[in-house]
């Protein structure tokens, strides 16, 4: 037992001295003084000896263990000494931290919702899955009617509902939410989600965001919707940007425009990005349709309003230069690292 032991102790000391690294002396505290050393063992099997041979072995294989904890401990000590003095050298250049940034759509999201406070215009919510009654029925879209075509609809199974919940392919089924709960006058904006059957190409995503914008009062005018996008438009572009207003058509607003800013690829000669119009089509607008307020509850009579949506990632192309919309979801830090 004591030849054992004394083999144990010198093999241990010169182990420790080879022991350089913080993670070397680790180890080797574990293999010789944790719980399942050589040395524990030792002290474990004491008890099995002859009575007369116990006191000895105790006695050596303790002091041992003593001056391995204290070999280790003026180890440790040394580590930490050699690691206070010279080895750090405070004037060395740290590694370069890399900050993160805001997503460009999410820049555009705020500086969206910054343009429209000073209005008035207060930021809510909605589902993104959603009822068919919201996402088409209050706005004046029945079952059948062929201007469900301008949306390709991803529908959810629903073996109870069939074809009642779908994704919503646009952010407006959340003004008929909003005005069923609440009276006139109504300014909101509504940020989100939508989704849409569609292939995707340089300008077209499925999955894309957009902003909502509504204002429900007495005497609301088309004047007011023009002046209202006009100065959207200035402060999200800048002067210099052209923009038109498009008779359009959409099912809940009489009458509807499309409103486009000059390409900022071609700035207006024709491009492929633009489909050769030198054009972007950024939203879709119109004066709320009195059947939608007929549908929520509203008097047609004592209320108008206008409303709009835009589709938020075709803005961001446009204020940063950004020629295909499928970048903003391709997660490349080379892309995205641009616009910090
Ligand atoms: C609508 O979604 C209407 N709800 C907008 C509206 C709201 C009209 C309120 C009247 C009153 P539209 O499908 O045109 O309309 O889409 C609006 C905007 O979203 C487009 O102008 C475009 O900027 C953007 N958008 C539409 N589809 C896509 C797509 N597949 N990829 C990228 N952006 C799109």
């Amino acid at each position: 037992m004591r030849e054992r032991l004394d083999q144990l102790h010198v093999t241990a000391r010169d182990e420790l001295a080879k022991a350089t690294t913080d993670a070397a002396i680790e180890a080797w505290r574990v293999l010789y003084l944790g719980r399942r050393s050589e040395l524990t063992k030792v002290l474990r099997s004491i008890r099995d000896l002859p009575a007369t041979d116990r006191k000895d072995a105790g006695q050596t294989a303790n002091s041992v263990r003593k001056s391995l904890q204290i070999a280790y401990d003026e180890k440790i000590a040394r580590q930490n000494q050699a690691l206070t003095r010279d080895d750090i050298d405070t004037t060395m250049p740290g590694y370069p931290m890399r900050l993160g940034s805001l997503h460009p759509l999410t820049q555009t999201l705020r500086s969206i919702r910054q343009i429209f406070a000073p209005l008035g215009f207060r930021a809510v919510t909605g589902p993104e899955v959603e009822w068919d009654r919201y996402n088409f029925e209050l706005l004046n879209i029945p079952a059948d009617h062929p201007a469900r075509d301008m949306w390709d609809t991803f529908h959810v199974q629903d073996d109870k509902r069939p074809g009642e919940i779908l994704l919503r392919t646009h952010t407006s089924p959340v003004q008929a939410r909003i005005m069923e709960q609440v009276s006139p006058p109504v300014r909101m904006i509504v940020p989100g989600k939508v989704y849409r059957y569609e292939d995707r190409d340089a300008s077209h995503e499925a999955e894309l965001m957009q902003v909502e914008g509504l204002a429900i009062d007495e005497q609301i005018t088309m004047a007011d919707l023009r002046g209202t996008l006009a100065h959207f438009i200035r402060a999200m572009f800048g002067a210099d940007r052209d923009h038109r207003l498009r008779a359009s058509y959409f099912p809940f607003t009489e009458p509807s425009v499309e409103v486009d800013v000059s390409c900022h690829v071609c700035e207006g000669s024709g491009c492929s990005l633009c489909s050769n119009t030198g054009w972007i089509e950024i939203l879709g607008a119109g004066m709320v349709h009195p059947t939608v307020l007929v549908n929520v509850g509203y008097d047609p009579q004592q209320y108008q309003g206008f409303a709009f949506g835009m589709g938020v990632e075709r803005i961001t192309m446009v204020k940063l230069g950004v020629t295909d919309i499928r970048d903003f979801y391709r997660n490349d830090l080379r892309f995205l690292r641009q616009f910090t």
